[in-house]
């Protein structure tokens, strides 16, 4: 490979090398399919370290620009092959089940917040993981440990008693949840979190309740499950429960620590009162806390399960977000009613989580390397969303709603109608800035533009330069206010 590589002197050595790395494959000088230099032989030739050179690899890695694995090496990705005629029958065919007459419906994956934007060198992704080759290696290395001691026969259903044990001990020490290690599961994902829930506790056609806005992957799931999906609104104190159904509803699911997209918390009052809600009509609740680790203030509102004295909510937590999202390991946290309920839907859906990541991770956990991390995860994103804050705060043309923790920040546009929100897209995007808007969260669409401004992937130093793309669209979509002076 013959690529001139500049450094734009900004930032971290990674970052600028992932960036300078990403412009060679935007402007076609690393060409689809094409391989990368070795870490080895790159930091030797730029005369960096090959930690620099790991990060910034893995940076582009989890942005989709290229893939690799270890021992085989790092190629740019392909872009996507030309679609390959089908049969035209094939194409016609009508959806074969309910099931897949509502994912047709429901299931649109075009506008979700993580999904990379081609050709930006910003964006604003939500979930993507803040990249910490520190963790990298040091789950490397774990994977190694473990994987000699690995059973290779079937993993217990529920999960392997090493990890059960670890999380109900780190949820309780954390999060206040009351809990064993006998009610944990271990599962693919909040998806098969929320999925195994509706399969427990609803019928098709039973009302379910959701937060709106709220987190687009519950909706999904809980609708192509077939449920009467209904959307409580939610404000400064998050859900409305004085708008919950009059009739009951048989789930609901939230977000009580950090409402997805909002950021608000619910209060204390709403919290008794919704769990009142739920024993007074035999519903359930879903309890999604899925960044309540990265809560680092002192207010930070304990779970609401801690609170549930009549055995009425089922607790999501995800490894996805502290670790990476690849990693595909939850943990659904069931009162003990619904124990066998949930191993015997577990049992139906997969037999079992892997077993090698959750050895690994039971002793991540174990080892304090979990905590670790997690500490400087909450540091870092800390540092991030105050350089966020800040730089928003000078941008008059948005309004950004107050969340105190997480990845992500909401802000409204103000002043530019919803129709205009594709145009301010392709200006933010003409200036390489990618944007992500919250309508996909809406049952309803809102009556005005709204950001989803994720910021775990962004250094402050890339933030500020983003908001500078981010005010200069504002400005091209809303012009400042001219006034007209009358002179004689
Ligand atoms: C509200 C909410 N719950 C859960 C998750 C994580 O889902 P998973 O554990 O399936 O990665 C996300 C990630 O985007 C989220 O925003």
């Amino acid at each position: 490979m013959r690529v001139d590589l500049v450094l734009d002197g900004h930032g971290p050595l990674y970052g600028q090398l992932a960036r300078a790395l990403a412009e060679a494959i935007a402007r076609g000088r690393l060409r689809p399919g094409e391989r990368l230099p070795s870490t080895r032989e790159l930091a030797l030739r730029l005369g960096l370290s090959r930690r620099t050179v790991n990060a910034a690899y893995e940076r582009l890695r989890s942005s989709g620009r290229i893939r690799g694995c270890v021992g085989s090496g790092s190629f740019v990705e392909a872009s996507p092959p030309p679609p390959r005629p089908r049969p035209a029958a094939s194409a016609a065919l009508p959806a074969q089940s309910a099931y897949s007459r509502r994912g047709r419906q429901v299931c649109t994956l075009h506008d979700l917040p993580g999904r990379p934007i081609p050709g930006v060198r910003y964006a604003f992704q939500y979930s993507l993981p803040n990249v910490n080759p520190r963790l990298s290696s040091a789950w490397q290395r774990t994977l190694a440990k473990v994987a000699p001691y690995v059973k290779p026969n079937y993993p217990p259903v529920a999960g392997l008693a090493e990890l059960r044990e670890a999380v109900a001990e780190h949820v309780a020490r954390s999060r206040g949840v009351v809990c064993s290690a006998e009610d944990v599961f271990i599962v693919h994902g909040t998806q098969q979190a929320i999925a195994l829930a509706a399969r427990v506790l609803v019928d098709p056609g039973e009302t379910v309740v959701l937060e709106e806005p709220h987190y687009f992957g519950a909706r999904q799931v809980l609708q192509m499950h077939g449920a009467e999906v209904v959307g409580v609104p939610v404000d400064g104190d998050g859900l409305r429960v004085d708008r919950l159904p009059a009739a009951g509803a048989k789930l609901i699911y939230l977000t009580p620590s950090h409402q997805f997209p909002t950021g608000a918390v619910l209060s204390p009052q709403r919290r008794r009162r919704l769990l009142d809600y739920a024993a007074r009509h035999g519903g359930w609740i879903v309890e999604d806390d899925y960044d309540g680790e990265f809560r680092s203030d002192a207010s930070a509102a304990p779970s609401l399960q801690s609170m549930d004295r009549d055995g009425r909510v089922l607790y999501v937590g995800t490894f996805t977000k502290v670790m990476f999202p690849a990693l595909r390991l939850a943990y659904l946290i069931v009162p003990p009613a619904l124990r066998e309920d949930v191993r015997a839907a577990k049992w139906a859906a997969d037999f079992g989580t892997g077993a090698l990541e959750q050895s690994a991770l039971a002793h991540f956990i174990r080892s304090g390397a979990y905590d670790r991390h997690l500490r400087t995860a909450v540091r870092t994103l800390a540092e991030r969303r105050a350089a966020l804050r800040a730089g928003l705060a000078r941008i008059g043309a948005l309004e950004v709603l107050d969340a105190h923790a997480g990845m992500h920040l909401m802000a409204w546009v103000r002043g530019l109608a919803p129709a205009r929100q594709r145009e301010l897209l392709e200006q933010a995007r003409r200036r390489g800035l990618g944007l992500y808007t919250v309508e996909t969260f809406y049952l309803q669409p809102p009556p005005r533009i709204g950001l989803m401004l994720g910021f775990s992937a962004l250094p402050a130093t890339d933030i500020a330069r983003a908001l500078r793309l981010l005010e200069d669209a504002l400005l091209h979509v809303r012009p400042p206010r001219t006034r007209r002076v009358a002179f004689a």
